[in-house]
């Protein structure tokens, strides 16, 4: 039912399937309150929705709105035709301490009135809910699921994750949904934290939560509506948001923007350009009365809110909803607290975090801790091998190749490491994302302790690099080409220690390009292996493959694939998930991958588009993008 088109972080821009229409994802739902439209459904669709939520019970406890949603449907009632989500109760729960309804009867009523996504009656957990409580709380919220599950229909049922401000609860009510029939899985009992600004709380909730969920069933956030939290809410997972602040905050004369909350009051000029705000001045808007300007302040946060809904979908596209995350976490400084928990969070982020893309910009100090990063510098520790000659260290930021350090290489052999922002990397990575390609400020460096050579190996021999190459004091045995000594270390960096040697064992020609010198082409024994990309990554050709199956041990690179994908993947077409047998757990998104039959014979070499856990559970889209089939390569002349 759910699609993945494109990531960034745990942000997903994907397809969610609906009996009304197909939505995409990142999307904002707004709340139509059935009792009293204020902005319709339709002129919301023309603002943006693509899916609106509204209030079952809400429905059911007024006899003429339910009798209409009965007979009619709920899309009839509230005057929509796209998707439509309901909920079930549980909100009333927390606001006014319980509700009159059976949890079986709200379900069979959301199925009865068609609604396309409907909610189980979850427990609402409380932000300071004692352990126990919360523990039996999500034990009711599951086995209430598990009655749904039987009766639900067509509909799509909605199962929240609950747990309160308990990571480890969270993690297991999440893993506990595994086995039981839902297709969206909202992240409950967070309206108090956001009304408190708790968002580092929020944080650690959706990490916890994400960590158990299947990968194939949406997110949602519910009451996740401020825009200043968007980019926040989509790169931890947020797949659906939804808003009933839009009307909330209007009503109380308040505007939202990106980067935080404004009162009309204080407003002597509107700094803003929608279509609300363009034909009015914030001195109009004062006098207007009352219901007038809930309505035009109203417009003025769906509009807003869209747009930014609009830029996560931009930034994820771009791969830099990172960059655009840490930028709004200064316009609030609990948003700024939660950045640090993603940055903590990074082993749990760096498995989604696509390889390469777009330049790396730095934002700030979280800069140099970014899960990109930090996998680079894991990487380092696990897989460089360093040149045979000494260890020496320039103290200089070096991004790609540089005369004098290659010749220092060539001569002598020696192991060059390099200031960059992230502390000291190798020279022979210094092309790589997000080292070589990378924009960061030319002041003082912003190295922080520990880093950098803390995670890889320590820079012993702080030789000056000149000393070496004017000595000349090592002979060399064996010359150095500079060239194929960066390639063999970005094939070890990416695919693993040794894999280099295997790529490149035989007579190897480095191409350049033209316009730029950078390396690109690389051929060994005159068959062409890989491509070098701009972010320094290395796409593998069909050779290349044959050459890093014979050599590398399984389960390295391998993704798995049945009979019925193999012959359709050696003429070039993409991998389905759906035929996805297994697949190696080090498989980044965006990295290089070989695709084998069960007797591991390759049949093809492409790129990744999912981790193992995605590709082994999405029933739908394409795990891994072919390049190059083994069909196509025995008919294609080097
Ligand atoms: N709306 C806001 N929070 C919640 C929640 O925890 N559960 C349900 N069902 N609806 C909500
Ligand atoms: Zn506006």
């Amino acid at each position: 039912m759910f699609e993945l088109k494109k990531r960034d972080g745990l942000a997903r821009i994907g397809v969610i399937e609906t009996a009304h229409g197909r939505i995409e994802t990142p999307t904002l739902l707004p709340v139509i309150n059935p009792r009293k439209v204020v902005i319709t459904p339709t002129e919301m669709a023309s603002m943006g929705a693509e899916i609106i939520i509204t209030n079952s019970y809400i429905i059911k406890r007024n006899e003429e709105m339910r009798e209409i949603a009965l007979s009619k449907g709920v899309h009839e009632l509230v005057g929509f035709d796209g998707p439509i989500m309901t909920d079930s109760g549980t909100f009333q729960s927390h606001v006014y301490g319980k509700v009159k309804v059976e949890p079986q009867e709200i379900v069979e009523f959301q199925r009865e009135i068609g609604s396309d996504i409907g909610t189980i009656l979850d427990i609402f957990t409380e932000p300071d809910d004692p352990r126990d409580v919360v523990e039996r709380a999500v034990d009711t919220t599951l086995a209430r699921a598990r009655e749904a599950a039987g009766i639900h229909g067509d509909m799509v049922l909605a199962g929240p994750v609950q747990g309160s401000i308990f990571p480890d609860i969270r993690t297991r009510c999440a893993r506990s949904y595994s086995d039981i029939d839902c297709g969206i899985h909202p992240i409950g009992g967070i309206v108090p934290l956001m009304e408190s600004y708790r968002y580092s709380d929020l944080a650690r909730i959706v990490l916890a939560s994400k960590k158990g969920l299947r990968p194939s069933r949406p997110v949602h956030l519910f009451g996740a509506g401020h825009p200043m939290m968007f980019p926040l809410a989509a790169y931890l997972g947020g797949d659906m948001l939804d808003s009933s602040s839009y009307i909330k905050y209007a009503r109380g004369d308040r505007m939202m923007f990106p980067s935080g909350t404004s009162r009309l009051g204080e407003l002597e000029h509107l700094p803003c350009s929608c279509p609300a705000c363009s034909d009015t001045t914030a001195a109009e808007l004062k006098g207007m009365d009352e219901d007038d300007r809930a309505l035009v302040l109203a417009e003025h946060n769906l509009r807003v809110s869209f747009a930014e809904i609009r830029a996560v979908k931009q930034a994820i596209n771009d791969g830099s909803l990172f960059e655009m995350m840490a930028r709004r976490a200064r316009c609030h400084p609990e948003l700024l607290a939660a950045l640090h928990v993603v940055l903590e969070g990074w082993e749990q982020l760096e498995r989604y975090a696509p390889i390469g893309r777009k330049a790396f910009m730095q934002t700030g100090h979280e800069s140099t801790y970014r899960p990109v990063v930090r996998r680079f510098l894991k990487r380092i520790a696990e897989r460089y091998s360093p040149p045979p000659g000494p260890r020496v260290f320039v103290d200089e930021v070096v991004q790609g190749e540089s005369e004098v350090l290659n010749r220092g290489l060539a001569r002598a052999s020696a192991d060059i490491w390099v200031s960059s922002p992230f502390g000291p990397v190798p020279y022979l990575l210094s092309h790589i994302y997000p080292v070589g390609y990378a924009l960061f400020h030319s002041g003082t460096p912003i190295l922080e302790p520990g880093m950098g050579s803390g995670f890889s190996m320590k820079v012993d021999s702080r030789k000056d690099i000149k000393g070496v190459l004017e000595h000349n004091a090592i002979s060399l045995n064996q010359p150095i080409d500079p060239a194929v000594a960066r390639v063999r270390a970005t094939a070890d960096h990416q695919f693993g220690k040794g894999a280099g040697n295997v790529l490149l064992d035989g007579t190897v020609e480095v191409v350049r390009s033209r316009n730029t010198d950078r390396i690109r082409n690389i051929k060994v024994d005159g068959e062409h292996v890989a491509t070098m990309r701009n972010d320094g990554f290395l796409s593998i050709r069909f050779p290349g493959g044959r050459r890093l199956a014979g050599g590398l041990d399984a389960p390295a690179m391998r993704i798995v694939v049945e009979p019925d994908s193999a012959e359709f993947n050696v003429k070039g077409k993409s991998v389905f998930s759906r035929f996805v047998v297994d697949m190696d757990d080090e498989i980044r998104p965006g990295d290089d991958v070989l695709v084998v039959t069960e007797e591991y014979e390759l049949v093809a070499v492409g790129r990744a588009l999912l981790t193992r856990d995605e590709a082994m559970d999405m029933e739908k889209g394409v795990a891994v993008k072919v390049r190059e089939g083994a069909d196509q390569a025995s008919n294609v002349a080097e």
